[in-house]
């Protein structure tokens, strides 16, 4: 055991409790299925994975708040510090300490942009993450099809848990998904961002029956509110 907590949030909001508290895409305002409003939260550190409203989310409010750091892609980071937040930029394949934590900014194939007032503006690559922390690995892949290289996440970061997105439409479904599992190989894979909307409504077990076809790997189904320990 890591002595870590990971929780999830909905959508692909999480949170893990080390002697620290990391948020990622803290979504709540506007999420149908949310239990929480950004007020309950109290991060150390806030890491976003783009701009797209379902995963900057309540960053600003929150950050705005709690004074925490937020981590993210140059061009966000940029665009937050102008609303006022303490925002750090890195990019793919860079590698950053937040404390304890090592944070490696992964590729993801998605777009991204952030939306201000009536503006969309760009908001560079959007990205995932690989965070290493009291030995633990884990890997959320953020908004992302499938691509070949989540092999080489695999093969580098070994992730214990991978959090993938399995809604389709945007992002894989759980056909895509299952192979991101086969080329990942975590322990744990937990499925994410689906039934928020109706667009990207899917059963999970359907994810959890296709990996079981291609590899075997174990699936959690987390509810929203779920404490892992790890
Ligand atoms: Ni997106
Ligand atoms: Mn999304």
């Amino acid at each position: 055991m890591y002595g870590i907590q990971l929780i999830w949030h909905g959508h692909a909001c999480f949170e893990i409790r080390a002697s620290f508290n990391v948020l990622i895409d803290p979504f709540f305002r506007g999420n149908p299925k949310a239990k929480l409003v950004p007020e309950d939260l109290e991060p150390d550190i806030i890491l976003v994975t783009h701009g797209h409203y379902d995963h900057l989310g309540d960053t600003i409010e929150i950050a705005q708040k709690t004074g925490c750091r937020v981590i993210t892609v140059h061009e966000l980071a940029n665009y937050l510090k102008s609303q006022n937040v303490m925002a750090e930029g890195m990019n793919i394949g860079g590698k950053m300490k937040v404390n304890d934590m090592l944070v490696v900014m992964t590729d993801a194939n998605h777009s991204s942009s952030v939306s201000h007032g009536e503006l969309r503006l760009y908001a560079g690559r959007a990205a995932g993450f690989i965070l290493q922390v009291n030995g633990c690995s884990i890997y959320h892949a953020g908004d992302t099809g499938l691509f070949t290289d989540m092999r080489l996440i695999g093969d580098v970061y070994r992730p214990d848990v991978a959090l993938l997105p399995i809604g389709g439409r945007y992002t894989m479904d759980p056909e895509d998904a299952a192979r991101a599992v086969a080329f990942i190989r975590p322990n744990i894979a937990i499925p994410m961002h689906y039934n928020t909307f109706d667009v990207i409504s899917q059963d999970p077990l359907d994810f959890v029956h296709k990996v079981r076809d291609l590899c075997g790997t174990e699936v959690l189904i987390m509810n929203i509110g779920d404490v892992l320990d790890l």
